[in-house]
């Protein structure tokens, strides 16, 4: 398994590995997530590789991170893992990776706003396992990343989704 990142300007990343991404990835969260956060140069993204039985380049996860507020935060934004590749250890694979590669740019805080959907926070044992502690919800946290041509997954073009917020304490 790798875990490559995706540059800047997108030279190193086949549009194979995009497209493969996309259909799971704008499957959780809605159509057009993979393209708003490779446009948003404020976010970082990986991708995690593996080989299927015959050999073949595997897209098994994806996960991004953004750095605010003067270099000082850092938040662990998105974290998807392919369908057929959960509960293989792969989202805590992504939670490690970021956490480590915050620390090398020198932020001093480290954020999650982890998505509470049908009565569960999916992401909370992995941000727990690794350091992270709840500290509160918010109701309509990604309204403002949603609209007609962005609708969320579950609310559509009005998101009311609930995040619970973590963070890190090392
Ligand atoms: C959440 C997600 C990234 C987890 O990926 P994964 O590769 O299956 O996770 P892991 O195998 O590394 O499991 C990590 C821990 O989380 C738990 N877990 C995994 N999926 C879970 C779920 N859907 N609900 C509750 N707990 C879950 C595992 O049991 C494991 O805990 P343990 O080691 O203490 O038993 C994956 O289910 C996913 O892509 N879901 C859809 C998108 C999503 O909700 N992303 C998070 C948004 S913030």
């Amino acid at each position: 398994m790798k875990i490559i990142k995706i540059s800047s300007d997108l030279s190193n990343t086949s549009s194979n590995y995009f497209s493969q991404a996309r259909v799971f990835i704008d499957e959780a969260f809605g159509r057009g997530t993979l393209d708003r956060q490779t446009c948003d140069d404020a976010i970082h993204q990986w991708l995690i590789i593996d080989f299927d039985d015959d050999g073949n380049d595997v897209v098994v996860g994806y996960c991004s991170a953004e750095i605010n507020q003067e270099g000082l935060l850092g938040i662990l934004k998105t974290s998807v893992v392919h369908p057929s590749f959960r509960k293989s250890g792969i989202g805590d694979l992504t939670v490690k990776h970021r956490i480590k590669w915050l620390q090398e740019q020198n932020v001093q805080t480290i954020k999650s706003y982890a998505w509470f959907v049908d009565g569960v926070v999916p992401a909370q044992k992995m941000l727990m396992n690794n350091g992270f502690e709840p500290w509160g919800d918010i109701r309509g946290w990604w309204s403002g990343d949603h609209n007609w041509d962005y609708p969320c997954s579950i609310c559509g073009e009005k998101c009311k989704c609930v995040a619970r917020i973590f963070q890190y304490k090392d």
